[in-house]
């Protein structure tokens, strides 16, 4: 059995320490830091993930703002309300939860979105400022809470092969730019390429972001490997990951558990983007 990554103790310790320093700033009679959270429509997995959201900013003592739209809101609609809390000077951060419904222009959104705002660092702003090294932007939570993992458990990822498996917008593709920021040798796979398990067997660092349950197996690792699995998928009422955890955990040197691995540190990820956005903003310090 391989080393366990528990994002859930992780995410406790950060969570507690980002608590501590909204209670010292509002007990000096500062505002608390405030995040609005948009999502339109009703789909079940995205009502889960933004109320999981709510909750932990309300455990920290963020102030969240919630709008629930119909999911026949207009891309117009949409705008009018972000440009309305991009002007707002309490709000601190704006999340859009994706996917939006089809009919909305998403890069529309997510280009409207004030880059200081941006919590979720999907503004082409942000991912420039990803790609240019620069300290000041905001990181997508999902690869920023993979890198405090990484860091907590002493897994370096300089000079090593890091192979990504899934080049999605919100986290294969700012995942391969981070990785490249921590001076690995990045691989990212995706559904055109010819033989995945050719790359996936070379990784030190394997991490699949494809949301297809149980993808990667055993004989698709390395031996001594560390295994980060980001897929989130039902299989009736249990919650399953990419990687097939049973199989994988005898070869591997450490690997995430799925539920309690990436999941939890997503969501400390934007907690400690909108904390960023409050300091950069109101508090004026980096
Ligand atoms: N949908 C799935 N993951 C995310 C995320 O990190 N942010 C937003 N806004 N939507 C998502």
């Amino acid at each position: 059995m391989s080393l366990l990554l528990d994002g859930r103790v992780l995410s406790e310790n950060i969570r507690s320490q980002i608590a501590q320093e909204i209670k010292e700033y509002t007990s000096k009679g500062y505002r608390a830091p405030t995040l609005a959270v948009i999502l339109v429509g009703d789909d079940p997995a995205s009502q889960v993930y933004v109320s999981n959201k709510e909750k932990a900013c309300q455990k920290v003592g963020i102030r969240s703002l919630s709008y629930r739209l119909p999911s026949n809101t207009t891309t117009q609609e949409l705008l009018e309300l972000i440009a309305q809390l991009n002007a707002e000077e309490e709000v601190d951060g704006i999340l859009v939860q994706l996917p939006l419904p089809p009919h909305i222009n998403q890069q529309e959104i997510l280009l409207a979105i004030n880059p200081k705002k941006d919590v979720d660092g999907f503004h082409p702003e942000n991912m420039g400022r990803l790609v240019a090294r620069m300290e000041d932007g905001f990181i997508p939570c999902t690869p920023l809470g993979i890198d405090l993992l990484l860091k907590h458990y002493d897994i370096d990822p300089k000079g090593k092969d890091v192979v990504i498996v899934g080049a999605g917008f919100i986290v294969g593709r700012p995942l391969s730019l981070l990785m490249l920021w921590r001076d690995a040798t990045v691989s990212v796979c995706h559904i055109y390429t010819k033989d995945i398990k050719e790359y996936t067997k070379r990784a030190d660092i394997l991490i699949s972001a494809t949301g297809v349950p149980r993808l990667i197996k055993a004989h698709m690792v390395k031996e001594g490997a560390v295994v980060i699995d980001v897929g989130i998928s039902k299989e009736g009422t249990k919650i399953v990951g990419d990687v097939d955890f049973e199989e994988v955990k005898e070869k591997a040197y450490a690997i995430t558990p799925v539920p309690g691995g990436v999941g939890p540190m997503t969501v400390t990820g934007l907690l400690l983007n909108t904390l960023k956005a409050y300091k950069l903003r109101f508090l004026y310090v980096g």
